[in-house]
């Protein structure tokens, strides 16, 4: 070994978890990444490494050393189990082997990481003491019939005598959404929890340690404002209530430990507590907040006189879970670009100049008692006014009472708006007391608090302004789940739109935690016993809220509807994770979810396709579908299905292979051959053309690789490839392609040769394009390409949000194939570089922070001079393959077209000449066509 090297291990992290406080397992697996700055290193491999595991108290140290080159999720390597509540302290150091510039392999060890804090979770439901209580009477109601938040608290001292306090942690979970205090002080920076989840399958806890905010003598009071949240709220365009139970609930236990004694003292929800009003008068999801300050101020929410008496919630709670995805929260703040008063001149409007998931906060409002201020919120305005009708049936209403004092950083608390726009009323810049100014009120953007880790930009500003639209869309909709939009009433967890963002969303943030959770609930709700449910069934959209209930009469339930590319997310939801992730256990999770889908969840015909009867979604929103049936496109439903059961067929025969169930991947592996021959009998014809001959289906057929064969010795992709060519050029490069289409269609192109189609269909403009809504003013990814039409006013179909994320999805194009960066082996151990570019483009940068460290890939293009510049983490290598077969030459040693690198820092140039530019559109004689 030579000494240390530049190559530095980050802390360590425990199983998928954000942050490793609160970890639901015993022997937790770890990970670790690396950096290396000093460019003379090159393909540093790890060849072991060490794993320090120390007590708390830095005691009782001891270090693991394992020979090998895994660095993600190894095994714990203690013979110890942990247990509830066991906290360590774990840093790890690596050994590597690597090679200098004069070709040198040398040997050496790292410095120790930074250490990791790790603490369990409580593992076990038994070791709740506490118990969910809840009011003994009825649940208070609000005028409008929701759920009245309620607040329940307790006083206590600590006893004498048990000397200082080392640790105190709360764990609490609702059913409802909650907010907790200590001793008047707000307790973590959590939104919303415990989230959105199956509230009968599963419950998710948190952990806060409030060591800081016991007193250890006199008195303290714990506070817990609970309200409707996704447990309760009115939901859906069929406005249901309290989904989950009749009556919310607190479940909380406060463990305060001791430096002299081992027992703690301890704190738990039951019958001692007591509960009253707050000044939320109402709250929900959908239709927002009305605060009175007359009823009491936010510091002390319980101050007030009407009281109930609490009991123990007869509403079974489900296995409680300490979740690996990081809580949502405030994570950005955005000023108000302008305000202005509205057409009517009755209000006034703030135009936050980005559409985003979250609430406005008022840093500073004074009214005379009795006066409302009224926030209500849109995506768009119209006419000088906010355009309400995309929001259905939603409110997204937040009213503030006063009581005549200063009103400081207010914010609704159990409830978000998908907007751009907040018209307020009874309060103005025209006001002589505290006028409404653009200091008065400041944005807060919610969402789960992924770690972001993928960033792509280039030379043209319109093309980034679509990536960052696509980047809104899934900032706007990770919101405790993967939602489809923040603003109108639905906000669920629809699974086909997540099935086909997952790569985008996979590149863009950690997702491990959030879509982890969310394919638990996919499980769990899918094997729901139920007269009304076909177990193994997908459901539509996770948590599948509205399964009817016998006493319903059927008014709002939605039945069993199997569907492709929905249901396919049990498949290929789980495959993208573990390619990103690198985790086997996403698919051994998941694989009976997989096989029930596929046994039962798809309704077959005699040929083993799906039954034709059945109806589909099919390519969703597909432009030249009438705009209130949006499943009739252009192209059949149930041939997207069938392209997708093969494909989902393939990947359950990989998935049984990996999970070393051999017997059952060979019978996936001969139902796919069979389901593809029976494909082809389908939807071939005999001169190898495809039926349906559109965008979509052509796309689907090449990505999925659904033909091989050849007729005259002219192979049928080729065939379909100049067709789709043709289709897209037939179209002037305009959109024909839905949910499903747009999502593959860049891609096919570029796989099957055509990559300066996709180009012509990035830079065209017109309606429907994929910057025809950034020539609108688009900030999000729109539901469908013309959510605005092109004067203005609003697409008149009833579905028409303004923040969907599926459409996003074009955005895996840009860094698969324009930035050129994609993962071959899982967690992106080995990958590839291949970028497209075009002339269009001067530069594109694509960075991607790895399971091995930061990924930096930058390529510019100067006439015909091509220079890629790569950073490859140590550890891992990529396989570079330059845009040009022929004509390559380099200033580097390595000038093969194709080429495998270890990490470092990689420069290459070629020559890049591109002949087809621009490509022509197949137009009538009389010119452009009118779409
Ligand atoms: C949702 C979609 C969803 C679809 C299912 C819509 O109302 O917003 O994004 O996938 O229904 O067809």
């Amino acid at each position: 070994m030579s000494g240390l090297t530049a190559v530095t291990v980050q802390p360590p992290t425990f199983e998928q978890h954000h942050d490793g406080f609160g970890v639901q397992c015993a022997r937790p697996r770890i990970s670790w990444r690396f950096s290396c700055l000093d460019e003379r290193i090159r393909h540093w491999t790890q060849i072991a490494y060490e794993i320090e595991i120390s007590t708390k108290d830095g005691e009782n140290s001891r270090i693991f050393k394992v020979l090998g080159n895994d660095s993600v999720l190894v095994p714990w390597p203690s013979p110890e189990s942990l247990t509830s509540r066991a906290c360590r302290i774990v840093r790890v150091r690596c050994y590597g082997r690597y090679s200098l510039p004069n070709g040198h392999e040398e040997e050496s060890i790292t410095e120790w990481s930074s250490p990791s804090r790790l603490e369990i979770a409580l593992l076990a439901n038994n070791d709740w003491t506490g118990r969910m209580i809840t009011t003994s009477e009825a649940w208070p109601l609000s005028p409008d019939g929701s759920a009245r938040p309620l607040c329940f608290h307790r006083t206590f001292k600590l006893p004498l005598n048990r000397g200082v306090v080392c640790s105190a942690r709360l764990y609490i979970t609702s059913h409802g959404v909650y907010s907790a205090r200590m001793n008047g002080t707000a307790i973590g920076d959590h939104v919303l929890s415990p989230g959105f989840q199956s509230f009968h399958k599963r419950l998710h806890y948190q952990i806060y340690d409030v060591t800081h905010l016991v007193a250890s003598s006199g008195s303290n009071k714990i506070e817990v404002e609970v309200a409707a949240g996704w447990f309760a709220s009115a939901w859906t365009w069929a406005r249901k209530r309290f989904i989950y139970g009749q009556k919310l609930g607190v479940l909380a236990q406060l463990e305060i430990h001791f430096q002299d004694t081992i027992d703690p003292f301890t704190i738990t929800t039951d019958e001692s507590w007591s509960s009253s009003v707050t000044a939320l008068v109402s709250s929900e999801i959908y239709d927002g907040e009305t605060y009175d300050q007359r009823l009491g101020t936010n510091a002390n929410p319980s101050g007030h006189s009407e009281h109930f008496t609490v009991q123990e919630s007869s509403i079974p709670v489900s296995r409680l879970i300490s979740p690996e995805a990081a809580p949502v929260r405030v994570v950005d703040r955005i000023e108000p670009k302008d305000i202005f008063k509205s057409h009517s001149g009755r209000s006034v409007i703030i135009d936050f100049g980005q559409n985003f998931a979250g609430r406005v906060c008022v840093r500073r409002l004074r009214k005379s008692c009795g006066s409302s201020v009224t926030f209500r919120h849109a995506e768009v305005i119209q006419n000088g006014g906010l355009v309400y009708r995309p929001l259905r049936t939603v409110q997204a209403r937040d009213t503030i009472i006063s009581d005549g004092n200063e009103i400081v950083n207010w914010h609704p608390k159990y409830t978000f708006h998908g907007f751009r726009y907040v018209e307020v009323t009874g309060w103005s810049p025209d006001d002589d007391d505290c006028p409404l100014t653009r200091s008065s009120i400041v944005g807060e953007v919610i969402h789960t608090d992924m770690v972001r880790t993928g960033w792509f930009s280039c030379s043209n500003s319109d093309v980034n302004r679509l990536h960052e639209n696509s980047l809104w869309g899934m900032k706007s909709n990770f919101l405790s789940v993967p939602i489809e939009c923040p603003s109108r009433d639905e906000r669920m967890g629809w699974t086909g739109d997540l099935n086909i963002f997952a790569q985008t969303a996979n590149f863009l943030y950690n997702t491990s935690g959030i879509i982890r959770h969310w394919l638990d609930d996919l499980y769990l709700d899918q094997m729901e016993e139920s007269p009304h449910w076909r177990k193994g069934v997908v459901p539509l959209f996770i948590p599948n809220n509205l399964l009817r209930k016998d006493d319903d009469n059927g008014c709002h339930g939605w039945d069993p509807m199997p569907n492709a590319v929905w249901g396919d997310a049990a498949i290929m939801v789980p495959w993208h994770l573990y390619h990103t992730f690198g985790d086997l256990e996403f698919l051994s999770r998941q694989y009976d979810s997989m096989l029930q889908y596929l046994r039962n969840g798809v309704v077959r015909g005699e040929d083993g396709l799906w039954d034709p009867e059945q109806w589909q979604f099919g390519d969703w929103l597909d432009p030249r579908a009438p705009q209130n049936d949006s499943g009739r496109g252009t192209t059949d439903g149930t041939f997207i299905a069938d392209c997708f059961l093969i494909e989902s067929t393939r990947i359950i025969a990989k998935i049984a292979c990996l999970l070393d169930r051999s017997k059952e991947s060979a019978q996936f592996g001969e139902t796919a051959l069979q389901l593809a021959v029976a494909w082809r009998k389908k939807y071939l014809t005999p001169s190898g053309y495809v039926l349906s001959d559109s965008a979509t289906a052509l796309s689907l057929t090449l990505s999925f690789n659904l033909i091989s064969e050849s007729i005259n010795d002219k192979p049928l992709d080729e065939q379909a490839a100049s067709r789709l060519s043709r289709v897209v050029r037939l179209n002037d490069f305009k959109i024909t392609t839905g949910f499903v289409g747009s999502a593959y269609l860049s891609r096919a192109l570029t796989k099957t040769g055509n990559s300066e189609l996709s180009y012509a269909m990035l830079f065209q403009k017109k309606c429907p394009s994929y910057l025809y809504p950034v020539t609108m003013g688009a900030t999000t990814s729109w539901e469908r390409w013309d959510s605005m039409l092109s004067d203005g006013s609003v697409n008149p179909g009833s579905m028409t949000s303004f923040n969907h994320h599926a459409l996003g999805s074009i955005a895996h194009w840009l860094h698969a194939d324009v930035g050129g960066l994609e993962a071959i082996d899982p967690g992106w151990k080995l990958f590839r570089v291949r970028p497209r570019p075009n002339r269009e483009l001067l530069w594109a940068e694509t960075v991607f922070e790895s399971r091995y460290g930061r990924i930096e890939l930058k390529w510019t293009l100067d006439g015909e001079k091509f220079r890629l510049t790569l950073r490859v983490p140590p550890n891992s290598s990529a396989v570079i393959i330059l845009p040009v077969e022929g004509n390559v030459h380099s200033t580097s040693k390595i000038a093969d077209r194709e080429q495998r690198v270890g990490s470092g820092l990689h420069v290459l140039e070629c020559r890049f000449v591109q002949t087809i530019w621009p490509p022509k559109a197949l137009l009538p004689p009389w010119g452009r066509a009118e779409f």
